[in-house]
């Protein structure tokens, strides 16, 4: 292994070590067995606490900081494995083979390449929309050049499927679950599923697709906004290598390049955060998985999601030095304004993530005075939200708050942090919505109505003005 490579492995270690000192060894039990509906929980605003499905595909233990793909802990994946087979053990549920990885590759290689619908993008005003909008319309436009979607007389697989268990599912149910309510698609019908090919927009291949093509878009997206051509893929790069270069038009480093594994890796999948919802949400409604992974991107995008990133470069240049660190500080909590980059809904302890991210960041900013700088000032931000914050409501750096610093040392700007993460995040969004699919049933909670009733209706020509109804 390339000596620098060696160093990032070892500061990987060293995370892993620091958060098994700190956060002991055992799931949580009622959050770790099988469901038995309907189930008792308490739900909070935003649906704290809800459980919305059962899932094998990862685990935030939000109280001790840990995060798990498929059994195997965040630290070791980033140490030992890569991007590409991390995304494979999502999807299938194992690490595979070298010969089933080798051809995994391949296919990513070879979905890669989307010359018309990158001629398509360039139809489109590109550099004037932030790179979240553009990848958006990007997956939509793949979905209208790869599949037969919205063709005459298409039909899904899953339709089919649904329609011809019509009779064992109920077409209204009570709202606390019966059992009659409960269905589940019997597995050759999962096997159908699987042998959609590319034409179908909801098979595994469409999420292969995916994840191959809204790195491809990223690429092209980032050279449009410099106001150069996209570039052709480099067939010989790694996913994270030749995402850098495509995005930058220049060859990565050998750090780069695994630097920007390690983050994919830890982007990939996360629990039922908002954008995995939003995407599991479109699919149940037997959409494709291509509009649920644009519904992924439209939600991963916002600031207190995965648009966070963004803001904090933002958030430490107009900091600007340590020295004003502390009053910028104390001025945000005196308004009880948010600081971007930490809080989390699920981790009360330090998020992994941000445990490996940070010692990246300064890694990678060593031997640069501007990128050094802006280090020192995430740090200094650091200790005073943890000394105050952290001590008070358990609010600790997340995961965006170190991955920009890391992405600004490889010379990408500031716009594309969030796009980066929906790059690794289509693994997780794919995955666990062909998880839900195999037990597939719509998402529809209830509000709790308290407006008025029984107002007599008044023809328009017989009313003021009136004013907003309270
Ligand atoms: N800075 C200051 N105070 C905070 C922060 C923060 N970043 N986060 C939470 N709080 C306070 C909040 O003001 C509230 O205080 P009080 O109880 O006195 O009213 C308390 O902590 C609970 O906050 P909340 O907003 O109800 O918590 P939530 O679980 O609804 O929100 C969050 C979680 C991530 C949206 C929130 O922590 C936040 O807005 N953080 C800043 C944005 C951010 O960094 N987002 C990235 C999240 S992690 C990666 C990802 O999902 O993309």
């Amino acid at each position: 292994m390339h000596e620098q490579t060696q160093e990032i492995t070892e500061i990987i270690l060293k995370a892993k070590e620091r958060a098994v000192k700190e956060t002991g060894n055992e799931p949580e039990p009622e959050l770790t067995k099988a469901l038995s509906w309907p189930i008792n929980c308490t739900v909070g605003p935003g649906l704290e606490g809800a459980i919305a499905c059962e899932t094998k595909i990862g685990y935030v233990n939000g109280a001790k900081g840990w995060l798990i793909y498929r059994g195997y802990n965040i630290f070791d994946l980033c140490a030992y494995s890569t991007f590409e087979e991390v995304s494979y053990l999502l999807m299938y549920g194992y690490l595979p083979s070298e010969s089933q990885l080798s051809s995994f590759k391949k296919k990513l290689v070879q979905y890669r390449q989307m010359h018309h619908t990158k001629r398509l993008l360039m139809s489109f005003p590109i550099e004037k929309m932030h790179p979240m909008a553009g990848l958006r319309l990007g997956t939509t436009l793949m979905r209208q050049e790869f599949t037969d979607v919205d063709r005459e007389n298409y039909t899904s697989n899953l339709v089919k499927i649904i329609s011809a268990d019509e009779d064992s599912i109920p077409m209204e149910t009570k709202p606390m679950g019966e059992e009659k309510a409960i269905y589940e698609f019997k597995q050759s019908q999962r096997e159908k599923i699987i042998a959609d090919d590319l034409k179908q927009a909801s098979g595994f291949e469409s999420c292969f697709h995916l994840l191959a093509g809204v790195a491809t878009l990223t690429g092209a997206i980032s050279r449009l906004r410099q106001g150069a051509m996209p570039i052709e893929n480099d067939e010989s790069l790694s996913f994270a290598g030749n995402l850098i270069y495509t995005m930058t038009g220049k060859r990565p480093t050998p750090t780069e390049e695994r630097i920007m594994d390690v983050s994919l890796i830890l982007h990939a999948d996360h629990g039922m955060n908002a954008s995995t919802f939003a995407s599991m949400v479109v699919a149940s409604t037997l959409s494709d998985v291509y509009l649920s992974v644009g519904a992924g991107i439209a939600a991963l995008q916002g600031p207190l999601h995965g648009g966070a990133n963004e803001r904090v470069i933002e958030m430490l240049n107009e900091i600007g030095s340590v020295d004003n660190v502390k009053s910028w500080f104390e001025k945000k909590r005196a308004k009880k304004e948010k600081i971007m980059g930490f809080g989390h809904r699920v981790y009360k302890a330090y998020d992994p993530r941000a445990m490996v991210l940070g010692p990246l960041a300064k890694f990678m900013t060593k031997n640069s005075n501007n990128g050094k700088k802006l280090f020192k000032v995430a740090q200094a931000l650091e200790k005073e939200v943890i000394s105050t914050l952290g001590k008070e409501k358990r609010i600790f750096p997340n995961v965006d708050f170190y991955s920009g610093i890391v992405y600004a040392a490889m010379g990408i700007t500031a716009e594309f942090y969030t796009p980066i993460f929906a790059v690794s995040r289509v693994a997780g969004w794919t995955s666990r919505v062909q998880e839900y699919m195999c037990n597939n049933r719509i998402f529809r909670p209830r509000a709790m109505y308290t407006g008025p009733f029984d107002k007599e209706f008044t023809p328009i020509n017989q009313r003021g003005v009136s004013k907003k109804s309270k």
